[in-house]
């Protein structure tokens, strides 16, 4: 069955790592026009040399003329997906707040800088897939602004799938996966934190790349699913 993707346009902001590049594969396969942009040239520029076919462009989504620069030249779109956030953490008590701010920066504010460009060239039957992550749903310590990012992110969507319609507006809540994000965050204990994580689940694993972006497929896809947020978890928010 042909995707109803094939020859839309989808921009992938965070498509050069993680996620997002798993995303991206998949929608290049599916034969749907991307459109990538991410702040390191040499990821970009690995991108399309994975795949040719990829419009790739930097931007920093914290930076509002960086966000417009991008959009520019991007007359029309059908789909926008975020994966890009920043991770600090640190607990209160003990962190300044400046150190914490690009929590919400790069998720909350840098999502809304792309999705204010993006809506007045979306073509009708559009739609936008924004990231959230698990520290929304359970208590972590050290990780309120992560909470706070991700949890801003799924009332979000809430509202924009009503303000915005009939655009469509959806979260994804993924599980963790091994990505340079949670290699980062975990440090010198990424391997051990990834086995012991993993064997905690129901699935005993953590997350394929491939099978979070199997999700985003179907959140561009489904033209009946807004204002909702789909959890890919492994059924870590069930134990
Ligand atoms: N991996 C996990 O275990 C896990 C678990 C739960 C939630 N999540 C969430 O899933 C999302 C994707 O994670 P991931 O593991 O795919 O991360 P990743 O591999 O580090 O990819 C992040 C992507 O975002 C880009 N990016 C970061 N900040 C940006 C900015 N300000 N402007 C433009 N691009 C930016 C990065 O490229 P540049 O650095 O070159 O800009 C990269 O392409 C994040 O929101 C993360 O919090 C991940």
């Amino acid at each position: 069955m042909t995707s109803v993707l094939k020859e839309q346009t989808v921009v992938v902001i965070g498509g050069s790592s993680g996620f997002g590049l798993a995303t991206v594969e998949m929608l290049d396969a599916l034969g749907a026009r991307v459109i990538v942009g991410s702040r390191n040239e040499n990821r970009l520029a690995a991108a399309k040399a994975a795949f040719p076919a990829l419009v790739t462009r930097q931007v920093d989504i914290t930076d509002r003329a960086s966000t417009e620069r991008f959009f520019a030249d991007v007359e029309m779109l059908d789909h926008l997906v975020v994966t890009a956030a920043e991770l600090p953490s640190g607990r209160l008590a003990e962190t300044n707040l400046d150190k914490l701010r690009p929590a919400i920066e790069s998720r909350l504010f840098g999502s809304l800088h792309a999705v204010q460009r993006a809506v007045p060239v979306m073509r009708t039957g559009g739609s936008v897939v924004l990231f959230s992550g698990q520290a929304a749903r359970k208590g972590f310590p050290g990780e309120s602004m992560g909470a706070a990012s991700c949890g801003a992110i799924e009332s979000l969507v809430r509202t924009l799938a009503v303000e915005l319609a009939p655009i469509r507006f959806n979260a994804l809540c993924p599980g963790s996966a091994w990505t340079p994000v949670f290699r980062a965050f975990f440090g010198d204990h990424a391997e051990e934190a990834a086995e012991k994580f993993g064997a905690s689940l129901p699935l005993k694993r953590l997350a394929r790349t491939s099978e979070i972006a199997h999700a985003v497929v179907f959140l561009l896809e489904n033209t009946y699913v807004t204002g909702s947020t789909l959890v890919v978890d492994g059924g870590f928010g069930v134990t």
